[in-house]
């Protein structure tokens, strides 16, 4: 039985004036649209209740297997408005794909790909009205006007980190964010009988402050991230519930973001947790490490993909640190730049840890870091033509 999204008009939206203003300058994850979509699945009836509702809080039991035992998954994927008005996803099915590998590596239900983007493409068009222009205009005006009192527009989160004043920057899109989650109440540790989709969805700007200029990665001695046969390669919350703590020691140190070494010790690069990384070599490669126990990122294949045209051999291998560094300081490794959902294409100018600090090139983001985050944006936002069939019209 395929899973319907349909809309439930009894939102109160926020008012047409204070979306604009959130739209103008959002940040990153702060505010919150209208509705959400739903859906609900049990080990007895399978997915059923989909729909796109107000969006509101929802009460779970104190039992529910995700409070204990983080039985959780979850996306990132963007809406981008082009410039004819036109609301485009991007690779929405990759991420489909990937929600529910990391569904199945979590024990918990999968579902299934035609859902996924069906229930993000119905929350996109019921809060289309928040889909910013690409420079922070507003999208449009809200759609379903009606009496019920809504939390959204809310800011709810820390607006310290990492959000910015984006203003202008050019980058500006509705960020999706679908989750699932174990709702049985059983303390027994095994898979939840019960979960819980839910897509919300939020405008965003850059994720980092610093965006463009680039950002130091902070090389962890401390902690790992992933271990071989571990949820490295899957997008769960305990993932980046074990990041925060490396976070934390990376802003001590004065830098953004971390970079994790795997956690046999053989000293080899993984990914920041946010992004994954790539390195650009004076002799034409685009070298990134290779899959296992990293986040499969869409963000990192589009660059794969796109490498050739901008004439660079994409190479997916092993590397150290000890290659990357040598690299950076003989100049071989030109450029290093994160690739993410969120953070797009982010310039690494430079790397820091206990008893090494380096920087690539001259400390600026490279010309061909920037050249193919052009590329990347200007297909996500329409201005290039989509030779790779990735958008995807709401
Ligand atoms: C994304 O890029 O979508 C991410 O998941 C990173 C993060 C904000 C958790």
């Amino acid at each position: 039985m395929s899973l319907d999204f349909p809309l439930d008009r009894t939102a109160a939206p926020v008012p047409g004036a204070e979306r604009r203003a959130i739209l103008a300058d959002p940040g990153f994850g702060r505010w919150f649209t209208d509705h959400m979509a739903v859906a609900a699945w049990d080990a007895e009836h399978g997915w059923h209740d989909g729909g796109v509702r107000p969006l509101a809080p929802f009460t779970l039991h104190p039992g529910a297997a995700v409070f204990h035992y983080g039985q959780e998954v979850f996306e990132g994927l963007k809406a981008y408005r082009h410039a004819d008005g036109g609301v485009w996803l991007f690779r929405p099915g990759d991420n489909a794909r990937r929600f529910a590998r990391s569904a199945r590596r979590l024990a918990l239900p999968e579902l299934p790909e035609a859902a996924f983007v069906r229930a993000v493409e119905e929350l996109v068009r019921a809060d289309a009205a928040w889909v910013p222009e690409a420079d922070g205009g507003a999208g449009g005006e809200a759609t379903t006007p009606g009496p019920a009192p809504s939390t959204s527009g809310l800011s709810v989160s820390d607006p310290s980190a990492p959000d910015s004043s984006a203003s202008g920057s050019g980058e500006q899109s509705l960020y999706l964010r679908p989750f699932l989650i174990a709702t049985e109440s059983f303390l027994g540790v095994r898979p939840s009988a019960e979960a819980l989709f839910r897509v919300i969805a939020s405008p965003a700007g850059p994720y980092f402050p610093s965006g463009v200029t680039g950002v130091t990665l902070w090389v962890t001695e401390t902690y790992s991230r992933a271990a071989i046969g571990g949820t490295g390669a899957a997008k769960c919350g305990g993932n980046y519930a074990g990041s925060l703590a490396a976070q934390t020691e990376a802003r001590e140190n004065g830098c953004e973001q971390v970079l994790y070494l795997d956690s046999a010790g053989r000293g080899t690069i993984e990914e920041s947790g946010t992004m994954n990384l790539c390195l650009v070599t004076r002799d034409g490669e685009l070298l990134t490490p290779a899959l296992g126990t990293i986040l499969e990122g869409v963000t990192r294949d589009t660059v794969l993909a796109l490498a050739p045209e901008l004439g660079l051999r994409p190479v997916e291998r092993t590397i150290s640190l000890a290659e990357l560094r040598a690299g950076a300081e003989d100049g071989t490794v030109t450029e290093v730049f994160a690739a993410g959902t969120a953070a797009v294409l982010t310039p690494v100018t430079g790397f820091k840890g206990a008893g090494h600090a380096f920087t690539v090139g001259d400390g600026t983001p490279g010309p061909t870091t920037l050249a193919l985050r052009r590329t990347v944006l200007d297909l996500q936002y329409g201005r290039t033509e989509d030779r790779h069939g990735w958008l995807h019209r709401v």
